[in-house]
């Protein structure tokens, strides 16, 4: 085994040489914590704070209503909106940007089952993400549908014409297993289903081209690698051909019109129409400024970065760890794995614990998960060897 000493000078000399390093630069990280928890809430942007304190004195302190009607918020969460596009390969006015991933699933899921009547499924995976299952219950309930819950690997053996939707997480929130996106959506379309795609754990770590996939519809969250801060508003994606979907709450933001106050109904043209009530001006603010941490940032780059530190992560864990009874819980092949790097161990919480106590910051996921999410804007490698030297010795 490598002295511990050796590990640290080689990640060390690898975080110097790195071409995008300087994108840690961007972000407000506290001194001396090793914040591995970004896929849960990303930090805070230099970018973001500025927008939110000009926004607060300027725009709202000084401009009061009338930063409506200057235009200061008229069309920010379109703005937020393309900004969260131009990263998940969605041509402009196919994402909306509005409410939580947990609403913007609802009315994915009520969309979905209007594009294809008189069927009798919703295929769903599981161990999914708790909202998606609620959401997805409840929304099957309400459509008369049945709800079939596979696991990943048996989607398509579970894909027949009674199909209507098939719904599930790009990069599962426990192991950080990729699904395969293309070829799943594929399967969905060759029975005449639709698929309706969480992105809340891929979008800004993995490389997501929603439009070249041919998904139907897709969500994603705004607080977790998209940097837009606590109950960020998260985004909704149409694919353009389905431009006609109808939200099931046509509310006023979603409106052709807002401010015309018209009579009836008249929806927004695209994705937009998925907005609901009211910008949520300050977190869309901060949301908007924080996607400029990708500005200039190829994703091929940053996605090759990522694989390095989930990597580095693994083998130091087969070295380091698993003697210790530490078990790797997410795929071994970088290829199959998003951007957080899950370990079991029984003593879980009680080490997430401590390693926050002296300043490592990861999840624990019940009932016995460590996560660590390894971002590929700001996380070093040095923080990776930190982490596992930190863990070790706690076990030993
Ligand atoms: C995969 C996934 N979907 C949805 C959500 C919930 O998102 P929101 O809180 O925006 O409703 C989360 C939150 O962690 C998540 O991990």
């Amino acid at each position: 085994m490598r002295d511990w000493r050796d590990v640290h000078d080689e990640a060390a000399a690898a975080d110097a040489a790195d071409p995008l390093r300087h994108l840690r630069g961007r972000f407000a990280l506290p001194e001396g914590v090793a914040y591995l928890d970004g896929n849960s809430l990303g930090p805070l942007t230099h970018a973001a704070r500025d927008a939110v304190r000009r926004c607060v004195d300027d725009e709202w302190g000084t401009g009061l209503i009338g930063s409506w009607a200057e235009g200061a918020w008229v069309d920010l969460a379109a703005r937020a909106a393309d900004r969260i596009a131009a990263l998940i390969g969605a041509p402009p006015g196919s994402v909306a940007c509005a409410d939580s991933t947990t609403v913007n699933l609802h009315k994915a899921l009520h969309a979905a089952v209007s594009l294809v009547p008189g069927r009798r499924r919703i295929v769903s995976v599981r161990g999914d993400f708790p909202t998606d299952r609620y959401v997805t219950a409840r929304v099957a309930a309400d459509r008369g549908l049945a709800v079939r819950q596979v696991d990943a690997g048996d989607l398509p053996g579970a894909l027949d014409e009674d199909v209507a939707v098939v719904a599930l997480s790009h990069v599962d929130f426990r192991s950080a297993r990729i699904a395969d996106l293309p070829g799943i959506t594929a399967a969905a379309h060759a029975v005449g289903a639709v698929a309706v795609w969480d992105l809340a754990h891929s979008a800004g770590a993995v490389p997501v081209d929603i439009a070249a996939s041919g998904a139907d519809l897709a969500v994603g969250c705004g607080y977790k690698y998209l940097n837009g801060g606590p109950g960020a508003p998260a985004y909704l994606y149409v694919a353009p051909r389905h431009a006609a979907a109808e939200s099931p709450i046509p509310g006023w933001f979603g409106h052709a019109d807002p401010f015309a106050f018209g009579e009836a109904y008249a929806p927004a043209a695209g994705a937009r129409r998925f907005e609901a009530g009211t910008t949520p001006v300050l977190g869309m603010t901060a949301l908007h400024a924080a996607l400029t941490a990708f500005d200039g940032v190829p994703i091929t780059g940053l996605r090759r970065r990522g694989m390095e530190l989930t990597s580095r992560m693994v083998d130091l864990t087969d070295a380091h760890l698993a003697p210790l009874g530490v078990a790797l819980r997410s795929p071994r092949e970088a290829a199959e794995r998003g951007g957080h790097v899950m370990l079991g161990h029984p003593r879980a919480q009680e080490l997430v614990g401590a390693l926050a106590a002296g300043g490592v910051v990861g999840d624990f996921r019940p009932p016995d998960g460590l996560r660590f999410g390894l971002a590929p804007l700001y996380t070093t490698r040095v923080e990776v060897v930190r982490l596992v030297r930190e863990l070790a010795g706690l076990l030993a």
